[in-house]
């Protein structure tokens, strides 16, 4: 028996030594295939996200992917985040792709001070509460305006109408941004960041470049004519004062880095800068709250009772949307399981390598130089952060759980030196368009919800739009 127990144990050992080298050398040799060709990788998964969450899936909280940079990380674990994110520079290899929109000097790559002076500077366009307050009017314009024209074509069919939602939900968020005509800009915008976030990680159809270009062309004569209209105008003093719009902050005042005005190349990049950051996503984040809704009817009907109670059909004021305590938990639930945005990024210093305690206490000693991408949606969908994270829970958000959220697991606006500027006013809008469409109608899926498709661009969209049914409540 001893013997045998001998020979168990000797055999155990002599597997071991064999096994382990095995093990050591497949576990290097899959995480090199992983980085023989990424880009390839990532197109056999799908897609950015898809990609990552089988590298996470493989490697836990920190993953080595390589791409689009060969010095790049993806990472999901808060202390990492709390340490990267309060700094401000990103990484200029990454960006560098909306170049060709913005030139090479744009404020997405700005280093941390002078995008700090440049944020101050123009941040009184959107930031500011009095300025939210004085566009509020017009935005509730814009809603209603949609609004009517659904209602319209609701009445003019028996059974509501069907909405490409994706479609409106832009054509929504673009309206008040500029006075370009705005069925030619959106398309020509279309391809543009579509054929720049596909250039971003290799997926680039050199086919289309051509069409891409003639968009490129398109927009950048749009936006300079745009600017040219108002310098006139101003010349002529025919803006009002009073709560200025970003372009007449930037004709107006002096650039806080020469204290001279603004050239006109920059007044460009910084519309065109603001027109990516502020079209899709605003309008994108409209569309998938609605997603969500539109699924769950009883959520729906609990959303339409706060706001019938507050408001008795009545239009709805600034300080009211704050009140609104579950549209706020349904917003904020649905950017949690559709962020509109897919990932922030940030450069580690150059000079020095970057250490770092994990959350479960390991150490990690990152190259310098390094670029750390946090990807919203594995953040936003980690067990380790949300209990049932595939459950759409307002509730989760409310006054009585809210403790239950643990700091940083909720991004859709990015975090720290460079958060959103406006996160502020596009929530303010969001919930306002909501709050409209509930009003008026009950939202219903006119396709199932599995043939929706996501797509990733600069923002999460809808491959083929959604379309929706709306019926009027007739209150
Ligand atoms: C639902 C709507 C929106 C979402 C989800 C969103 C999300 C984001 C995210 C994730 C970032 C990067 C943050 C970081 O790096 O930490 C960002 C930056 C930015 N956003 Fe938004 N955004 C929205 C609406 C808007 C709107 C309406 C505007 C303008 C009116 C805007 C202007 C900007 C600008 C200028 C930056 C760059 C700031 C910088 O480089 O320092 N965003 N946004």
């Amino acid at each position: 028996m001893s013997l045998l127990r001998n020979i168990d144990i000797y055999s155990i050992l002599v597997l071991a030594i064999l096994l382990i080298p095995a093990y050591l050398i497949y576990a290097k040799n899959k995480r090199r295939s992983l980085s023989l060709d990424p880009q390839e990788a990532l197109k056999q998964a799908g897609g950015f996200i898809p990609y990552i969450k089988k590298l996470h899936s493989e490697q836990g909280p920190i993953a080595s992917h390589g791409l689009p940079m060969p010095n790049t990380i993806s990472c999901i674990d808060t202390a990492v985040m709390k340490a990267t994110l309060s700094c401000g520079n990103r990484p200029k290899e990454l960006f560098a792709f909306v170049a060709d929109l913005l030139g090479h000097d744009n404020l997405q790559i700005y280093e941390q001070g002078r995008a700090a002076r440049f944020r101050k500077s123009v941040g009184a366009a959107f930031g500011q509460e009095a300025v939210i307050e004085a566009k509020f009017p017009t935005l509730c314009d814009i809603g209603i305006q949609f609004i009517n024209e659904w209602k319209k074509a609701a009445e003019e069919s028996r059974n509501g109408a069907v909405i490409r939602m994706q479609d409106d939900c832009l054509a929504l968020s673009t309206e008040g941004r500029t006075d370009i005509d705005l069925t030619e800009f959106k398309k020509a915008y279309d391809l543009v960041l579509g054929g720049l976030f596909d250039k971003q990680f290799g997926l680039f159809d050199e086919n289309e470049n051509q069409k891409i270009q003639d968009a490129l062309k398109y927009v950048q004569e749009n936006v300079k004519n745009l600017i040219d209209q108002r310098q006139e105008e101003i010349k002529r003093g025919g803006k009002e004062k009073g709560a200025r719009d970003l372009l007449t902050i930037m004709i107006e005042d002096n650039d806080p880095e020469t204290g001279e005005p603004f050239t006109d190349d920059m007044i460009y990049m910084i519309m065109t800068c603001f027109l990516i950051a502020s079209y899709h996503t605003s309008g994108i984040g409209i569309l998938w709250t609605l997603f969500c809704l539109a699924q769950m009817p009883e959520i729906q009907r609990r959303l339409q009772k706060e706001i019938d109670t507050m408001l008795h059909g009545r239009l709805p004021s600034l300080a009211d949307l704050a009140d609104l305590e579950f549209l706020n938990s349904v917003v904020k639930e649905a950017f949690r399981l559709h962020s509109p945005s897919v990932f922030v990024a940030r450069l580690l210093p150059t000079d020095t390598p970057s250490t770092f305690t994990l959350t479960n206490g390991d150490e990690l000693s990152l190259e310098p130089g390094t670029t750390v991408l946090f990807p919203t949606p594995l953040v936003h969908s980690s067990k380790d952060y949300y209990a049932n994270p595939e459950t759409f829970d307002p509730d989760r958000w409310s006054q009585q759980r809210k403790d239950e959220i643990k700091p940083l697991t909720w991004l859709p606006f990015g975090y720290g030196a460079r958060i959103c500027p406006a996160e502020r006013l596009a929530m303010v809008e969001v919930k306002l368009i909501l709050l409209l469409i509930m009003q008026n109608f009950d939202v219903e899926l006119a396709i199932p919800a599995e043939k929706v498709e996501e797509a990733e661009r600069f923002v999460l969209m809808a491959k083929d739009d959604i379309p929706m049914r709306l019926k009027s409540r007739g209150l």
